[in-house]
């Protein structure tokens, strides 16, 4: 069902690899919500994806930029705005990536060439978009940018490996930053909490379908989609949550507030 809501809104969404992404449900909700936007991935995972397909399906440019590069996220803005014809009201960080997890190092073993690409990539990234969108001033009043991250970030996920610091780094990141665009440009800045989602970048986790199952017992209202996700997300960019802002806000069945439940008891008697 399509509401309208996003009707005039024009954004930038990075991370649509394949259909199973995150970004790319969120994609084709803001496009049946009425949202215009240009889509973005790095050089790379554009040859690996489907974006194009993406594309055509919803009538969007691609710009690629690799989100570990200040210049390709200061190009990214600059052409937007351009295809955009004007300034933007959305973006969604839907970008992550652990080469310890890949490799398989242990968390007491980590290669730290490793741990700062990742850090790079899924983190700082965060920050490097929105000082791009910050000093082009590229922002509309009253917008909204949204990141990803997961709870591995508050609690301990062993197999989550260094992502769960790349979380924590990110989250930190969405508060101090909401900060100074709040004040100073009338912009929200949230993370949406998933729930584990059957991704590419989620399934490259440790035990991904032992855990996937575990959260899905733990959690009353089961475990959130990536399609859920996308509807999420689009309230955080329409106009109903204005005053939110600086926030972790939680999506996820309500496992993160569940200390067990019945089925998982169960499996103890
Ligand atoms: N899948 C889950 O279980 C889950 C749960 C909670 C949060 N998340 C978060 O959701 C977000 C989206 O992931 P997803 O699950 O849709 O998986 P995905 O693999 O479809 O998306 C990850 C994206 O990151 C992009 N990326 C990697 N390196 C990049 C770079 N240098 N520059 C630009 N883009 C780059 C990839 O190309 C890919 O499109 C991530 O932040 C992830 O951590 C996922």
């Amino acid at each position: 069902m399509a509401y309208n809501l996003l009707k005039g809104k024009k954004g930038i969404i990075f991370g649509a690899l394949d259909s199973n992404s995150i970004a790319w449900k969120t994609a084709e909700r803001v496009h049946e919500e009425g949202g215009t936007f240009v889509l973005t991935n790095a050089p790379i995972a554009m040859r690996m994806g489907q974006i194009n397909e993406l594309a055509e399906k919803t009538g969007s440019q691609i710009v690629p930029a690799d989100a570990t590069s200040t210049e390709d996220l200061d190009n990214l803005v600059s052409q937007s705005m351009e295809i955009l014809g004007g300034k933007i009201d959305f973006v969604l960080h839907s970008i992550g990536m652990s080469i310890n997890v890949r490799k398989g190092r242990a968390y007491t073993d980590q290669n730290y060439d490793f741990s700062h690409k990742g850090w790079d990539v899924s983190a700082l990234s965060f920050h490097r978009v929105m000082q791009s969108l910050f000093k082009a001033d590229a922002m509309k009043e009253w917008g909204s940018i949204v990141a990803l991250t997961y709870m591995a970030a508050q609690r301990s996920f062993p197999d989550y490996n260094d992502m769960a610091d790349n979380k924590a780094y990110l989250e930190s990141v969405a508060r101090s930053f909401g900060y100074f665009y709040g004040k100073e440009k009338k912009v929200r800045v949230n993370t949406i909490s998933q729930s584990p989602t059957p991704t590419t970048a989620g399934q490259g986790v440790k035990g991904f379908d032992g855990f996937i199952s575990y959260a899905e017992q733990m959690s009353p209202l089961g475990n959130a989609t990536a399609l859920e996700c996308a509807d999420y997300t689009l309230t955080l960019f329409s106009d109903l949550t204005k005053k939110v802002t600086m926030q972790n806000l939680f999506h996820d069945g309500g496992f993160s507030n569940t200390g067990v439940s019945k089925e998982v008891m169960e499996k103890f008697v």
